[in-house]
């Protein structure tokens, strides 16, 4: 949780530039705002970090999902392929769309596999909804071919990977769209706060007007700006921009103590025998929020997280039984539990989401814990983490 730990001067700042002009919207005021553009500089500075050719803020992660999903062209009836291992946002984006999603099985890698996605696609299959988890990418080189063969459209959902790259490319950029978050949670927060990006004019421009009533922002006279398509609003604020860029500015430091943290603890966890890791097909580019090991069995994991509890571990999740990260607790979702009717009442669900088999994506979060990097850790305190997680790991798999 790298970005809440260094939450200071330099955000305060960005905050003090907004607050003294008052100017909290994002578009038009050009006087009031004295050259302070915080949504703009947020965006220049995902460009610069990514190397997107666009970038667009806006208000959440599950906002630029959707945003993604909208630019990319994908709406009512679309098959969507997607994990069962996700924040739920992911699957909700594609609900909210009026698309269908269909699930398939991840591997060790913690995304969707090229096999899995192979597996569910049929005629009706639109696009691939890809989630580049904890912290690393997909496995590219295997995905890509699948989209390819099938002539999918890849909208990545990267909420949880801003700082991945694979084999020097970044996270996001390797399907039509795709999408950040900055949520309180991530490697750079803006308190609320997500990011859109793509290589492709056109989806930017849909982007741009559909998170903001289908404005075309051309000119400076808002109210009579002209609206190419039906938008809503998923805008930004100036605060939370402000927030977000000082933040921009910290990833490559933030990353670097990820990256060292990460590989101090994996050092020391590799020592006891019977856990194996994440098996990351760039490992270099990963962004490191996040050290993932399994457990011999899906017990054996169970088990450990409760020894952790007791000795006072702190920092691991079990998504197995997480409410909000794995399908196995989603039956709001398995029923279609709605505040209002969405398209997939009317069109119908594309699988039995009560009768899903994916026995891989059981297997591998059922032995899965995620220990959360964090960057501001001394040698001291990883040495104690590491030694109670190796204590506790050990009385159950001996
Ligand atoms: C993969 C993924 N997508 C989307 C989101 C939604 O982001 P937000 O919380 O900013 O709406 C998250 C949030 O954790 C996420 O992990």
């Amino acid at each position: 949780m790298p970005g809440m730990e260094l939450f200071g001067a330099e955000e305060r700042k960005e905050i003090m530039d907004v607050l003294e002009t008052g100017a909290l919207f994002r578009y038009n005021h050009d006087e009031m705002r004295k050259g302070h553009w915080k949504a703009k500089e947020l965006e220049n500075e995902v460009e610069n970090f990514t190397g997107a050719k666009f970038a667009h803020a806006v208000s959440s992660g599950s906002t630029a999902v959707a945003t993604a999903l909208a630019a990319a062209g994908i709406g009512h009836g679309d098959e969507v392929i997607v994990p069962p291992f996700t924040y739920i946002a992911t699957v909700e984006a594609v609900l909210f769309a009026g698309a269908l999603p269909v699930f398939a099985e991840i591997d060790e890698n913690l995304c969707l596999s090229a096999e899995g996605i192979e597996k569910v696609v049929t005629d009706k299959t639109k696009a691939v909804l890809l989630v580049h988890m904890t912290g690393a990418a997909a496995d590219m080189d295997s995905i890509m071919p699948v989209i390819e063969k099938h002539n999918l459209t890849l909208v990545e959902d990267a909420g949880q990977a801003l700082g991945a790259f694979y084999k020097g490319k970044s996270v996001g950029l390797f399907g039509k769209t795709g999408s950040f978050s900055f949520d309180f949670f991530k490697i750079t927060t803006a308190a609320e706060g997500g990011l859109f990006i793509t290589n492709d004019e056109n989806a930017y421009k849909l982007a741009d007007s559909y998170s903001d009533h289908g404005h075309d922002h051309i000119g400076n006279n808002r109210g009579m700006e002209n609206h190419p398509i039906i938008g809503f609003n998923y805008r930004i604020s100036e605060l939370h921009a402000a927030v977000g860029k000082a933040q921009m500015q910290k990833i490559n430091m933030l990353r670097d103590k990820n990256r060292a943290n990460k590989q101090y603890l994996k050092e020391k966890l590799s020592q006891i025998k019977g856990i194996t890791f994440r098996p990351m097909p760039d490992p270099e580019g990963d962004s490191a929020t996040f050290l993932n090991f399994f457990l011999p069995t899906t017990s054996d994991a169970g088990n450990v997280m409760k020894e952790f509890v007791k000795d006072g571990v702190q920092g691991c999740n079990y998504w197995f039984t997480n409410m909000y990260h794995f399908i196995n607790q989603w039956d709001h979702l398995k029923n279609l539990e709605s505040a209002a009717p969405l398209a997939i009442h009317h069109l119908g669900a594309p699988q039995d989401y009560n009768n899903l088999q994916l026995p891989k994506s059981q297997e591998v979060i059922g032995k899965l814990i995620s220990l959360g990097i964090k960057a501001t850790w001394s040698k001291a305190e990883m040495d104690m983490l590491a030694d109670k997680m190796i204590i506790a790991i050990k009385r159950i798999i001996g």
